[in-house]
């Protein structure tokens, strides 16, 4: 049995080193290891052989069958292609296929997120069409506030029930009330989108842009509680080199309203020309939100307060990939996109 599988090692070492090609080397592997092969043959008369000599065949066979095969494998590394596959050489590398990725407006409303969830927030969108009455009046907008005007508003051909035309939200504050519709205090909510104004475009201006609400109700909410959540996430996102200042300020939804404003990152606060000498940069609106808020949310500004805020993602992402220019994130080009 030894010679007859040693012979079978011998035939098939001699046969392969003559394989020139990859077909043949197909037969000689179907030949020699295939399921009608002799060494097949031999595996399968095991049974025959008395019970403490199986071993030791079954060593063997299995010996020759790993050697041919190991002989096969080094060839076919080596071997030269077929007749069908000339004029294709594998060896040269292949081409990467470009993926793609996020936009780098995308990326980066995810930091916000992912730093904001962190502290328990929930992430909600809501309607970019929107009624006068979820962008304006629930949210204490006079009756005559300027950012009404057609101006600066960009009304849609169609009325809703009262008669009013629908608009494209002008910010996401509308998410406030509609978030409030089917939850109750406490939250703590963020809501990313896209707003629409008309807008003249600049460098630092565009009429469709994306901002982030976020806002907190619960009982005991005071402002150093939204200064000190502003303060954290600024930290989160630019590095515990930002700080923050804050400026008395006024919007119809929050009472009372700050504005706040971060040391700029390019002069670290000495004062460049981006910061226009200051040293500070203007970052985000915010404030208590209005007991008349509250009271359109259907909750007792008596039980609970809250805070919100509105980030300009724009700006902020611009003070954080140092871009100077606005109008690069929304032009589709890829010199730009690619960069992210
Ligand atoms: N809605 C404001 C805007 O578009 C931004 C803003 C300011 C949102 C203060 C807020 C806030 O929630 O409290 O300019």
């Amino acid at each position: 049995m030894k010679k007859e599988l040693e012979k079978i090692r011998q035939e098939a070492i001699k046969a392969l080193k003559n394989a020139k090609d990859s077909d043949t080397l197909e037969k000689l592997e179907n030949e020699f290891l295939g399921r009608k092969a002799e060494l097949a043959k031999i595996a399968k008369d095991i049974k025959n052989i008395a019970k403490e000599q199986r071993p030791v065949v079954g060593k063997l066979i299995n010996d020759v069958k790993r050697d041919i095969s190991e002989i096969i494998q080094e060839k076919k590394s080596g071997i030269k292609p077929t007749k069908q596959a000339i004029g294709f050489d594998q060896t040269l590398p292949g081409i990467n296929p470009n993926i793609g990725h996020l936009h780098p407006i995308t990326q980066f409303l995810e930091k916000i997120e992912d730093i904001f969830i962190k502290m328990g927030y929930e992430v909600v969108e809501g309607p970019e069409i929107e009624s006068q009455k979820y962008n304006f009046d629930l949210l204490n907008f006079p009756k005559d506030h300027p950012s009404r005007d057609i101006q600066d508003t960009f009304y849609v051909d169609k009325d809703d029930a009262q008669n009013r035309p629908y608009l494209l939200r002008t910010h996401t504050s509308n998410v406030q009330i509609h978030a409030m519709k089917t939850r109750k205090p406490p939250v703590r909510v963020l809501a990313p989108g896209r707003v629409f104004r008309n807008e003249r475009t600049d460098a630092g201006h565009e009429s469709t842009f994306y901002q982030c609400e976020g806002f907190v109700i619960d009982k005991n909410i005071h402002i150093t509680d939204l200064i000190g959540t502003l303060e954290l996430f600024i930290k989160r996102l630019y590095g515990d080199n930002a700080n923050i200042r804050v400026r008395p300020h006024f919007f119809p939804f929050t009472e009372p309203s700050i504005e706040v404003d971060m040391s700029c990152l390019l002069c670290e606060g000495k004062g460049c020309s981006f910061c226009k000498k200051s040293g500070w940069v203007e970052a985000l609106g915010s404030g208590m939100i209005h007991p008349n808020v509250l009271k359109n949310m259907k909750i007792n500004p008596k039980e609970y307060s809250g805070f919100a805020f509105g980030l300009g993602i724009d700006r902020l992402m611009m003070l954080y990939y140092m871009v100077n220019d606005i109008r690069l994130s929304y032009s589709g080009d890829l010199r730009f996109i690619e960069q992210f």
